[in-house]
């Protein structure tokens, strides 16, 4: 086992042929013990597949309604803060980012808000059990005991009494319901000629995932996509709650953008095309998932069974075949071969991603960030 702080290594192994997801961390990441999803799926040629089945949703090119989808939770939010909180009574914001989050990808995964923002309350403990399973996950990791989740006594009962039921369970078994519902609708809208809601489970649908797939990919998107969007969220508004130089420079480009138009005035919401164009918040958006970052997994790879030769700070390195490499995000973003020498890497400093005047370090660093890839 090998970890490492390397982005060239990293790059290496996720596109030279031969490097495999590592077995004893992608195959405990089965949410459910009969099926594979996208994460889990150790093969290169079935993963490849079903991210090309899945690329058009995820992408936006086939889910129209994603923008809208996001905002709708966001004025859910600031409904929230607004009526209940502002100016009155403490509010517990890392609860309500977990809230907000459930939300969106509930919305935009089966087109349905779990509406914890509405009701400001969480009764089936989705978020709580989502911290737990992912703590016992990564725990049985650890162990090497992840294979007792795969065994059949210990999994949930098929005659599990949902009513009376909560946290994953629950969850898992109300997603299960609507995407069910959802292929059935959109085969018979299908037959009718009726244009079905165009979001990401219709795309998926549309090119070719079904049945128990289809479920498998609807709950690891939960599992994927709250609780990392929800630790960036957190860490980032953290930093720039407690940091006056970063909030005052940030506040001043919204400021300006709102005088000059590029902003819509309050309580219209700014749409993702205008928020790029404010550089500072882009800037404030990496550096928070740089010195933060939230996909902290043990996302390993094995080398080939031949081995490799792999290029580390600029020295030849032989790898034995069959060694499972871990990148390291911490390390990595606060690598000083990446950031520079002088760079006070463990310090909240937005600017850096305005300043870096080589090209090549920008091109690794904005590499490490970039999620969409
Ligand atoms: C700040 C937010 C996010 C970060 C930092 C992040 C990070 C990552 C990383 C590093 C991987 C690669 C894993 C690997 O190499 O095995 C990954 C994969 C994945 N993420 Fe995210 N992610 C984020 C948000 C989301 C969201 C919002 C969703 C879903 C709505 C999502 C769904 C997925 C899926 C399905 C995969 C598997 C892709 C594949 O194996 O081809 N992620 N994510």
């Amino acid at each position: 086992m090998l970890l490492t702080s390397s982005p060239d290594l990293w790059a290496r192994m996720n596109t030279q042929p031969g490097y495999k997801k590592s077995r004893w961390y992608y195959r405990a990441s089965r949410l459910d013990w009969r099926n594979d999803n996208i994460f889990s799926q150790l093969d290169t040629q079935k993963h490849d597949e079903r991210r090309s089945q899945m690329i058009r949703g995820y992408s936006g090119a086939e889910n129209l309604t994603l923008d809208d989808d996001i905002e709708s939770c966001v004025l859910k939010l600031l409904h929230l803060i607004r009526s209940r909180y502002a100016g009155q009574r403490k509010m517990d914001l890392a609860q309500k980012i977990y809230f907000y989050m459930f939300d969106v990808i509930s919305t935009i995964g089966i087109g349905q808000s779990y509406d914890l923002l509405d009701t400001d309350e969480d009764p089936n403990d989705y978020v709580k059990s989502s911290h737990v399973g992912l703590e016992t996950c990564n725990r049985q990791v650890a162990l090497g005991t992840w294979w007792m989740n795969q065994i059949p006594l210990f999994s949930p009962k098929a005659d599990l009494d949902i009513e009376n039921t909560k946290g994953f369970y629950k969850m898992t078994a109300l997603n299960a319901a609507v995407v069910e519902a959802r292929e059935r609708e959109f085969h018979q809208q299908r037959s009718l000629g009726v244009v079905p809601r165009a979001d990401m489970l219709t795309s998926f649908i549309k090119n070719g995932i079904s049945g128990d797939d289809l479920k498998a990919e609807n709950m690891l998107q939960i599992v994927a996509g709250t609780d990392s969007t929800g630790a960036a969220l957190r860490a980032t508004l953290l930093y720039v709650m407690t940091n006056r130089r970063v909030y005052n420079t940030l506040q001043a480009e919204i400021d300006d953008a709102v005088k000059s138009g590029l902003a819509p005035r309050a309580p219209e919401i700014i749409q993702p095309k205008q928020a790029k164009e404010l550089r500072y918040l882009q800037a404030v958006v990496k550096e928070g998932m740089r010195i933060c970052p939230p996909a902290n997994n043990q996302l390993c790879r094995d080398t080939p069974p031949e081995g490799d030769i792999v290029v580390i700070d600029g020295e030849e390195v032989y790898l034995p075949g069959g060694v499972s490499i871990i990148p390291s995000f911490k390390a990595m973003h606060r690598n000083k071969s990446v950031y520079g020498e002088d760079a006070n890497v463990d310090v909240f400093r937005p600017e850096r991603w305005l300043e870096e005047r080589d090209e090549q370090k920008r091109k690794t660093s904005l590499q490490l960030i970039d999620i969409s890839t």
